[in-house]
């Protein structure tokens, strides 16, 4: 894993601290890639990790007064799924990080991680291109401006060094004559990686598509536009037979692999179907009839941040305070552990479990400041100075009890592996919206897996638990 763990209150240092580790530190945000990578020995080069979570400020979504939108380095998913801002203004950009994972992986992971992991099947990368954005890269040698077009260099490269850290995401804000969107297609609706992935965005002069930008994710070494479709498209009326062969040129500009995830002749014409599904949708103005106005986020009345004032560095011999379930801990020797083996080895609360220790099951979800994350993905020393809330510190709140009760009742339970984390998700869905429609009962819990009861039961269960509450 990993032999330091720095906590900086600011970004100055930082940068400071990327500088004297010559490459042998990384920033950690949402580190839903990175503790897999070191978990797995992808990453011995690294032995410190910088996490930036704490430092005040670089969480938000603006608009600038020359139209242009910034996402600071700690914006997640999540916050990019509730914003307003982007819904109406860079709608492709929020419904992409709306299909990222499930609601806990959304409130860790970050945009700008999403961006360096640099995985062509990404899936913010995409709209942020048809977007034209641009990256911001700082050291202390100073900062530089690159267009996300010239980031990357091939499968996982960029041209960020290991000293320079992302610290803005630019990009102009979509005008009312322009309109887009995302489309997806992943092997389960949620928790799935793209088999392709395609961001369109018209701008129109009456009934004339003056320009067009198409990228394509999934497809090739890194995500690219589909530049004879683009050019094809520019002086077109939205015609289907236009349509069909700007979708057509998008497919002769893909070069997918083979893979697990499917063939590159699948996922070509998966380009085609996609791309013309995206430009049919735009012109009859149905592009954001399945996304919720406001999608659920397992934040429940979760503070929007919290940050440090002082910085915080964790060795071996370094203590992590916290808070679990209200009382106060105090660990040594946790520094290189995960929030899930700090919970259960340290604290001896074996209520939240590990199923696939990958993020995937959802049987270890806790709340992290008050929003459900799952715990086999959080560094240990992120703990530090922070609340965490386990299904046995939900036993005095008032959510439990009717969730519990219904679990039990309408038979929603079997061995009971999964049962805390689908309880941990469902209490927070019902402090965040405590009379719940079925869909969104099902996006609650699309992070959470059973292996034997089956989900018919369970989302009734917790539309029982809505009425009682
Ligand atoms: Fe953490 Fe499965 S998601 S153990
Ligand atoms: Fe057994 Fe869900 S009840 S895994």
């Amino acid at each position: 894993m990993w032999n330091e763990y720095y906590s900086p209150a600011s970004l100055q240092k930082a940068l400071e601290i990327l500088a004297e580790e010559q490459g042998a530190a990384r920033i950690v945000a949402g580190a839903t890639d990175l503790l897999l990578e070191l978990e797995r020995g992808a990453r011995k080069e690294i032995r410190a990790l910088v996490d930036i979570t704490r430092i005040a400020g670089l969480d938000e979504i603006r608009l600038d007064e020359s139209d242009v939108i910034h996402l600071g380095p700690l914006v997640t998913h999540n916050h990019c799924a509730g914003s307003a801002l982007l819904r109406d203004r860079a709608y492709p950009l929020m419904r992409a990080a709306w299909k990222v994972g499930a609601p806990q992986i959304r409130n860790r992971g970050t945009v700008a991680g999403n961006l360096i992991t640099a995985s062509p099947a990404n899936d913010t990368i995409s709209p942020l291109m048809a977007l034209d954005a641009r990256v911001t890269l700082a050291s202390t040698r100073g900062e530089r401006v690159i267009p996300l077009r010239e980031f990357y260099t091939g499968v996982r490269k960029t041209v960020m060094q290991p000293d320079e850290m992302l610290v803005d995401i630019a990009f102009p804000a979509m005008k009312a004559n322009q309109r887009g969107t995302f489309l997806k297609l992943g092997q389960r609706r949620a928790q799935a990686i793209s088999v392709v992935n395609v961001a369109v965005i018209l701008t129109m002069e009456g009934e004339t598509i003056v320009d067009a930008a198409i990228t394509l994710g999934a497809v090739a070494p890194t995500i690219i536009h589909a530049e004879e479709a683009e050019k094809f498209l520019a002086g077109k009326s939205p015609d289907d037979s236009v349509f069909e062969e700007a979708a057509r040129l998008a497919m002769e500009a893909s070069r997918p692999i083979d893979d697990i995830r499917g063939s590159a002749a699948y996922r070509r014409e998966m380009v085609r179907v996609l791309t013309l599904r995206a430009l049919k949708a735009l012109r009859d103005g149905t592009e954001k009839d399945d996304t919720p106005p406001r999608p659920i986020l397992l934040w429940g009345k979760a503070k929007e941040s919290t940050s440090f004032s002082e910085d915080a560095r964790h060795g071996e011999e370094d203590v992590i305070r916290t808070t679990i379930n209200g009382k106060s801990y105090t660990f040594t020797g946790a520094h290189d552990k995960t929030l899930l083996q700090l919970i259960r080895d340290y604290a001896g609360l074996t209520g939240p479990k590990e199923g696939c220790g990958e993020g995937e099951c959802g049987a270890c979800t806790v709340y992290l400041d008050g929003k459900a994350v799952m715990s086999c993905l959080v560094p240990a020393p992120r703990a530090h100075g922070a609340e965490i809330v386990t299904i046995e510190g939900l036993a005095n709140q008032e959510r439990f009890q009717p969730v519990q009760e219904a679990f039990v009742h309408d038979g929603a339970v079997q061995c009971g592996y999964c049962t805390p984390g689908f309880i941990m998700s469902a209490a927070k869905l019902l402090e965040e919206r405590p009379d719940p429609t079925k869909d969104e009962i099902r996006q609650a819990i699309t992070g959470n897996l059973c292996r034997c009861t089956g989900y018919t039961k369970i989302v009734q269960a917790i539309e029982d638990a809505s009425k009682k509450g």
